[in-house]
């Protein structure tokens, strides 16, 4: 079968992306699902710092690649062990597959299925198949998704089936923003109503998290970005304050206006300062979550013996230690209820062509969640 892919050859193409275009949209080949594996037709895909941070190296993956890990998809044909989907089910998309049966699996944290993490470093799909060919070449899956096409090959493992009667633009922001940033404080970090919590990095995760902060309860939500025009939004939508990061006195500000500092950081921002800006900001006691994927390279720096006589914690969160098939049916639910108002993370609706223009106003710090739209 035939597709639209969004191909990466290689990283590191310098900006702007609007005249580099690293990403090129070309047409592929897709092979027939195997045994355990579905093909889907994607109906929304977001935009996520993920993908720019393969783009730009951070996030090292082997080349070349298809890119696009969060978004949701229409089941159109089932590999033969596939019993429990049918075409025309709505499923979410999941950036790690698991294999349910490692010893983390086993422990309830598919997040860190070493299997699927193993696959994902390769760039297959949890058979080790690679599904995607462009003039015989193979191209690599991204996270075992690739959902910035038309249509891609998934492993099961991949998928959650979520209900078909809502906006799949809404839904798309499910499988990575909001798994992450809510999943970070309200799974990882374990929020207790009531407490006083910082969110530091508000892109599309970070806002996810603010939401997820204040449906869990928080007291007193103090949102923090070097980028002065997130004050707007993240006052939308619930936070109390807003404290500019690029300022000396930023956790001064951050200490004072909670008596003492937080008893909860979460950054997602995914540079050293935004870290231990959060760090700085959380009282005796605190804890402080990070979700962000900075480059490999980056090195923390920590008076250590703080941890103990301060008895502080230092998290981290990936895929916001949920279990997906729990947690976006849940989180979808809120959505529906109101309490949840994801809708308002989306900054812009895109179509496929438009992709390097978008990792551009993501590099920029000019969009939140950006969705492309298909057909
Ligand atoms: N752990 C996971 O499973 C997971 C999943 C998805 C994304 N991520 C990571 O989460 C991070 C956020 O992703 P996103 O899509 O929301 O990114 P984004 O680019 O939309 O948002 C990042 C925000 O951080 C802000 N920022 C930059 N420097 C800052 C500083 N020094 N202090 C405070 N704020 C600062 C930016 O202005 C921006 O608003 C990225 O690192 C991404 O790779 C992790
Ligand atoms: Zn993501
Ligand atoms: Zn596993």
């Amino acid at each position: 079968m035939q597709t639209r892919i969004a191909l990466l050859p290689q990283m590191g193409i310098p900006r702007p992306y609007t005249e580099t275009q690293p990403i090129q949209i070309v047409n592929a080949e897709l092979d027939p699902p195997g045994p355990e594996e579905v093909c889907v037709r994607i109906l929304a895909a977001g935009v996520c710092h993920s993908d720019l941070s393969v783009i730009n190296g951070d996030r090292p993956r082997p080349t070349p690649i298809a890119l696009g890990h969060e978004g949701v998809a229409e089941v159109v044909r089932c590999g033969e062990m596939v019993s429990d989907l049918s075409p025309g089910d709505r499923v979410a998309l999941v950036f790690v597959p698991s294999c349910g049966h490692c010893p983390l699996c086993a422990e309830g944290r598919p997040a860190l299925c070493e299997p699927g993490l193993a696959v994902n470093s390769q760039g297959t799909l949890l058979s080790g198949a690679i599904r995607v060919h462009v003039a015989g070449q193979p191209i690599l899956h991204h996270l075992g998704i690739s959902c910035f096409a038309d249509y891609a090959i998934c492993h099961r493992a991949s998928l959650v089936k979520i209900d078909a009667d809502m906006d799949p633009v809404l839904q798309a922001v499910f499988g990575c923003a909001v798994l992450t940033g809510c999943g970070a404080v309200l799974n990882t970090a374990a929020l207790r109503m009531g407490e006083q919590v910082a969110i530091v990095g508000l892109g599309g995760v970070g806002l996810a998290a603010l939401l997820g902060a204040r449906a869990g309860g928080a007291r007193t939500v103090i949102a923090v970005d070097a980028n002065p025009a997130k004050a707007e939004i993240a006052g939308q939508l619930g936070a109390d304050h807003f404290v500019d990061a690029r300022d000396p006195e930023a956790t001064a500000q951050i200490r004072s206006l909670s008596r003492g500092g937080v008893e909860l950081a979460a950054e997602f921002a995914g540079v050293m300062p935004a870290l231990e800006l959060a760090i700085g900001a959380t009282r005796r006691g605190g804890r402080t979550v990070t979700a962000a994927l900075p480059n490999p390279n980056d090195r923390l720096s920590l008076q250590a013996a703080t941890l103990v006589t301060e008895e502080r914690a230092l998290l981290g969160s990936y895929v916001g230690s949920s279990v997906p098939s729990r947690d976006i049916p849940n989180w979808l639910a809120m959505f529906r209820a109101g309490r949840l108002p994801v809708d308002r993370l989306i900054s812009h609706r895109i179509t496929l062509s438009d992709i390097n223009a978008a990792m551009e106003r993501l590099a920029r710090g000019e969009a939140v969640r950006q969705i492309v739209t298909f057909g």
